[in-house]
């Protein structure tokens, strides 16, 4: 198992390019089996996660690509990928498949729309609280599916086709608004979701979409009208920047100190993440080539935050605030609304020398003067992300174990780092 060793201390210094956003990518793949005609996504970044759902799309009858380098581009450019759905030879999605990632369970939306049936095994993924998939099967249900749940698998069915309808979602949820907008897509008339999720790689699904000849409106505000149509056709789209990868550098940057530009970051995509990191004392500045962090000299200034749905905080950025925050000058408050349980990190960046205290969804930071390396280990992958921050700026030596996390939704951490003065290691084996 691969670890990552970090020796901090060093400010960052250079350019960091931001990859697609892994949580565009995993749903615009699947958003391939709802055509016969080849989707070719652009941007697609080189992520385990990636490459597990092109097993599980591989085993549905997906042709996939992956084409070569351009002149132009380097090894930091995303990848250009084609998905072929001629067609779908098999649809279930096994246990050993949809078990290793929560988000591959969304194909029960267009394998239904298309074939009027799909078997999907009930997910597994990251182990940051319960995620059940209740609504994403009331939205199914809404749509005129009956659904069965046997043997730890979902099967649902519409032989008739899938029916539009309205589907009000009573918490938002991002899965929950991805399978319906596929579904619904495909389904005969119109449907309505209410407080859908208004999360920009929900947006950039809807854009594929619509590329794909669905006929999409309000994608970005919580009511989506979907009008059904009998097919949809082949498209190509770039998977937009990765928010959370953003805003991840953006709290290195914050706590080492330094200088990097984010190079294609799109600061529309986290305004309050950027806002969260000037109050702590970060400077931002935006021009076309991306978002410029830097810290100079002052100290890092404690802050309180809530996460929530877009546009509040992200829940994905939760963990890498915090690992910021445990070097803060004064206290810090954290409160999780969107998953219970996530709060893992906590134990590992105490292993450091964090002050921190957990109280339910609330978590006070008392910032210390200095952390100090020690070995620890990656629980999830946003949680093991928020040690490689803490390392950055420990003192000594900080061994990061089961690093694989990290690779299921960071590309090349450890070059990107390396590349602006870190001290960071892949250790193989
Ligand atoms: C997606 C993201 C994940 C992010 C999360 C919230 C991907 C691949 N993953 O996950 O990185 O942390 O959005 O922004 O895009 N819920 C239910 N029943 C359901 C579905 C969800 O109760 O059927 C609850 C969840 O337990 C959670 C909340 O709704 O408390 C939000 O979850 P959701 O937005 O669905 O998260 P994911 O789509 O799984």
């Amino acid at each position: 198992m691969d670890r990552i060793r970090i020796v901090g201390g060093r400010p960052l210094e250079g350019i960091i390019p931001i990859s697609g956003a892994k949580n565009a990518a995993l749903p615009l793949m699947i958003a391939s089996l709802l055509t016969e005609e080849p989707l070719i996504l652009e941007n697609v970044p080189r992520l385990a996660d990636v490459k597990q759902l092109e097993r599980i799309l591989e085993n549905h009858g997906v042709d996939i690509a992956v084409h070569g380098r351009r002149s132009g581009t380097d090894a930091m450019d995303g990848q250009r990928m084609t998905f072929h759905a001629s067609e779908i030879v098999d649809t279930t999605a096994p246990y050993e498949l949809v078990s290793k990632m929560r988000a591959s369970f969304w194909v029960v939306g267009p394998l239904l729309a298309r074939m009027g049936e799909a078997k999907v095994s009930l997910p597994g993924g990251c182990a940051i609280g319960t995620r059940p998939v209740d609504l994403l099967i009331m939205a199914l249900e809404r749509l005129g599916a009956t659904i069965e749940i046997d043997g730890g698998y979902v099967i649902a069915r519409a032989k008739n086709g899938l029916k539009g309808g309205e589907i009000e979602f009573p918490k938002v949820t991002v899965g929950g608004t991805h399978t319906a907008l596929m579904a619904a897509s495909l389904a005969s008339g119109e449907t309505v979701i209410e407080n859908a999720a208004r999360e920009p790689e929900v947006v950039d699904v809807a854009d594929c979409l619509i590329k794909m000849g669905a006929k999409i409106t309000g994608h970005g505000t919580s009511r989506i009208v979907v009008q059904g149509v009998s097919r949809l056709n082949g498209a190509r789209h770039a998977v937009l920047p990765d928010r959370i990868e953003t805003g991840t550098y953006a709290m290195a940057v914050a706590m080492t100190g330094g200088d990097v530009l984010l190079e294609g970051a799109r600061p529309e995509l986290l305004q309050s993440a950027l806002e969260t990191l000037g109050q702590a004392g970060a400077e931002i500045t935006v021009s076309n080539a991306g978002i410029r962090v830097v810290r100079n000299g002052a100290g890092i200034r404690p802050v309180e935050v809530t996460t929530a749905p877009f546009p509040g905080f992200p829940t994905d950025l939760q963990a890498q605030l915090m690992g910021l925050m445990t070097r803060a000058k004064g206290t810090s408050r954290i409160t999780e609304t969107i998953f219970e349980n996530r709060f893992m990190h906590v134990q590992e960046l105490a292993r450091l020398g964090a002050r921190i205290a957990l109280d339910g969804q609330n978590a006070t930071i008392e910032g210390v003067e200095k952390l100090k390396g020690a070995p620890v280990m990656a629980t999830d992958l946003r949680a093991s992300v928020s040690l490689v921050i803490a390392a950055l700026a420990a003192e000594g030596e900080t061994m990061v174990n089961r690093v694989y996390h990290l690779d299921r939704g960071f590309e090349r951490l450890e070059d990107k780092l390396g590349r602006c003065g870190a001290t960071v290691e892949r250790i193989s084996g």
